[in-house]
């Protein structure tokens, strides 16, 4: 049987459940149940994007049943190639596909969302508990790093204040040339913006997360299909939003620290923050 959790980074359990002929996944969250419900909430809210190449939507939330010690989702099992499998499967038809998807969905945030001033101090709070638990010393330095980047900044700065998925990694799209784009796994975050979504795609499209852990060969097919097809939408919104897009992939960057276990991430997250550490748009 599939072991759905070999994909996952989370303690939440997936199972694979059958329902009426239909295959289903159902997520266990054990921990924090009231996040977990405003993570549902977003995937249920989520209206489907058309891109004419393709349909952008959610996993339907079939059920959502909150208990006493945790809270369970049952979604419809998504055929589909995600994250780390993109490079061995993706031809240029579909990454294009993706790319244009992707732009979509960060303009369609864009739009719904409005311009508000946030305190910087935010990022500052979040970036000294990250140094806290950072115990790899090459990482807290480049974390300490982040933070004086902060602390160079206004009190003040404009964000577009608005929708976004959270947490948009590879490993949270579901590809499938004919039904089109699924996402799954919506986060709530501590700030709703849709540069949120521009700085977990950064992670992936300029840094390769979902990647780092492949042989080679198809990492440079990756590193292809990215630079390829980078989502033009992303482009567009770093030059409105140049010191805020920066701040939060440092941040979202930065925040992998404390829970490094094994060397490729590491020096992936190394060689990462050094870069954006280093890139000039701030
Ligand atoms: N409805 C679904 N249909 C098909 N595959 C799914 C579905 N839900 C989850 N998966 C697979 O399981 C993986 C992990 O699921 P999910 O992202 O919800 O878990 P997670 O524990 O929050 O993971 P992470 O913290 O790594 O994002 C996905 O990347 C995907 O490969
Ligand atoms: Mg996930």
């Amino acid at each position: 049987m599939l072991d759905l959790n070999q994909f996952a980074h989370s303690h939440d359990l997936l199972e694979i459940v059958h329902r009426d002929h239909l295959s289903c996944v159902r997520k266990t969250f054990r921990s924090d149940v009231a996040r977990a419900r405003r993570n549902v909430e977003k995937q249920r809210l989520f209206r489907p994007l058309y891109t004419g190449m393709a349909r952008l939507g959610a996993a339907e939330v079939l059920e959502f049943v909150v208990h006493a010690d945790r809270a369970e989702l049952l979604m419809p099992y998504i055929e589909g190639m995600t994250g780390h499998m993109f490079p061995v499967h993706a031809t240029r038809n579909v990454a294009h596909t993706l790319s244009v998807s992707l732009s979509t969905l960060l303009y369609s945030e864009l739009n719904e969302s409005r311009e508000a001033p946030v305190a910087t101090s935010i990022f500052r709070d979040k970036l000294d508990s990250v140094s806290s638990a950072t115990r790899d010393s090459e990482l807290k330095r480049l974390v300490d790093a982040c933070l004086s980047v902060v602390e160079a900044l206004p009190a003040e700065m404009p964000f577009p204040m608005g929708p976004c998925h959270g947490d948009l990694t590879l490993s949270n799209v579901i590809l499938d040339p004919v039904s089109g784009i699924t996402l799954i796994d919506f986060l709530d975050t501590f700030l709703e913006t849709p540069l949120q979504d521009v700085a977990k795609l950064k992670q992936d499209f300029v840094y390769g997360w979902s990647f780092r852990k492949d042989p080679p060969a198809m990492t440079i097919k990756a590193e292809i299909l990215c630079r390829h097809h980078f989502p033009q939408a992303i482009v567009q919104i770093e030059r409105m939003y140049p010191t805020q897009v920066r701040l939060l992939t440092l941040l979202t960057l930065a925040r992998i620290a404390p829970y490094v276990k094994d060397t490729v991430t590491q020096q992936w997250l190394v060689r990462s923050l050094t870069d954006c550490l280093g890139a000039t748009s701030l």
